[in-house]
């Protein structure tokens, strides 16, 4: 059975294409419902128009409190039904509400080897550790910061000329191949979370 994805996304809106591209190769059993963005400014608004794919704004700038913004969230996600949410370039940290109705069936992209380098700016984490090796993970979210059980991960040489952008640049490259490939594994059932452990059949 096909099932029924929501993106939400906060800007570029890079990896948000990657999965779609992959939806429309047909590799994944899945529809995506909506693209659901906090900024009336991202760009990934005008990949999803381009792509037929509805755009649902919770606009996090119009409202008075941030309790007030994740229960409208909520209410938006719900609507769509989704069997996945997926985060892909979400800026903000998911409120609790949020991650304990989606527990199990919500994603997100970081762009560095967790559990190193959570949180914001991970390619400038990593530089300035001066680590040799980074990349990227895609995990289940709960309610820690990028702190979920992982799905997969791909690496990243660090090179001593690499500054914050061209790091960055070789990350979403292997982004755009983890993620939809974590897609695809949930998509088909392959997915099992024993506490921290997620078993790939
Ligand atoms: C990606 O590096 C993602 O890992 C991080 O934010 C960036 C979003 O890029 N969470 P894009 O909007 O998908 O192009």
């Amino acid at each position: 059975m096909e099932k029924r994805i929501v993106v939400v996304a906060s800007g570029r809106g890079s990896n948000f294409q990657a999965v779609i591209n992959a939806l429309k190769r047909g590799t994944i059993p899945a529809i995506c419902v909506a693209l659901i963005t906090d900024n009336s400014k991202a760009y990934v608004i005008e990949r999803a128009k381009s792509e037929c794919i509805p755009v649902i704004l919770v606009d996090y700038a119009t409202f008075s409190s941030r309790e007030l913004y994740e229960q409208a969230l909520l209410t938006a996600l719900k609507k769509t039904q989704p069997d996945l949410v997926v985060l892909a370039g979400y800026m903000r940290i998911m409120g609790r509400g949020v991650v304990k109705e989606f527990s199990g069936r919500m994603m997100n992209i970081h762009p560095a080897l967790l559990p190193s380098f959570a949180g914001l700016h991970a390619q400038r984490q990593a530089l300035l550790h001066a680590v040799k090796v980074t990349g990227c993970t895609v995990h289940f979210v709960d309610d820690s910061l990028d702190g979920g059980p992982i799905i997969l991960q791909r690496c990243v040489r660090v090179m001593d000329e690499d500054d914050e952008d061209t790091l960055a640049e070789r990350i979403l490259i292997q982004e755009h191949i983890a993620l939809p490939e974590a897609i695809r594994l949930f998509c088909e059932d392959r997915l099992t979370i024993e506490g921290r452990k997620v078993r790939t059949r």
